[in-house]
């Protein structure tokens, strides 16, 4: 390609970039949270201490809730897309504010995996907290937490 071509086929490929772009800009994500019954809501179920409980929404909730508070780039295809999955993965392995539904051994499974997916750093996800500073947590916050998880559990493990 000569000097003047291959000018023109970067400002042509820049040109079709930004276009495709603006075209994912049209599928939106559907951010319209599912009724929630404080009822069902595990925090009101289980009535953990003011700390315990800040962790749980600040760190847990926006995945694995009814409650999902959507930051701005919410709006920005493709990052919306890959929000979207989390939130819907995360929500259908394990939904707080469905806790009222589950059986007595599935709710103990659960908190087992809580205690476990927190004791070992795999919750919250890493992609999480680069952009939520509340919910990185210290190794003394990770362990309360864990326990405090345990400790809700129910007859013998
Ligand atoms: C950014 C979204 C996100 C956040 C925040 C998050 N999770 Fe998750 N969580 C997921 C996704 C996605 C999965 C399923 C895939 C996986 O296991 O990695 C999952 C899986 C889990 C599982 C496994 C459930 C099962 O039975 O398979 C547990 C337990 C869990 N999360 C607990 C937590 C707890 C406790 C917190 C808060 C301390 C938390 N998560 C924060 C997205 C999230």
């Amino acid at each position: 390609m000569g000097k003047k071509k291959r000018k023109g086929f970067l400002k042509y490929s820049f040109i079709l970039l930004l276009v495709a772009f603006v075209v994912m800009q049209f599928f939106t994500i559907n951010k319209t949270n599912p009724k929630v019954e404080k009822a069902k809501d595990f925090i009101a179920i289980a009535t953990p201490p003011a700390d315990i409980e800040k962790m749980i929404r600040s760190a847990c909730y926006d995945c694995h809730s009814n409650e999902t508070v959507y930051p701005w780039y919410s709006n920005l295809a493709p990052v919306s897309w890959w929000l979207e999955d989390h939130i819907e993965e995360g929500r259908s392995h394990l939904n707080f504010s469905e806790w009222g539904n589950y059986e007595e051994d599935k709710a103990n499974h659960k908190l087992h995996e809580c205690e476990e997916e927190v004791e070992e750093k795999e919750m919250p996800l890493s992609s999480y907290t680069w952009s939520h500073g509340d919910a990185k947590f210290t190794d003394a916050q990770r362990d309360k937490l864990a326990k405090w998880f345990k400790s809700k559990m129910t007859g013998e493990e």
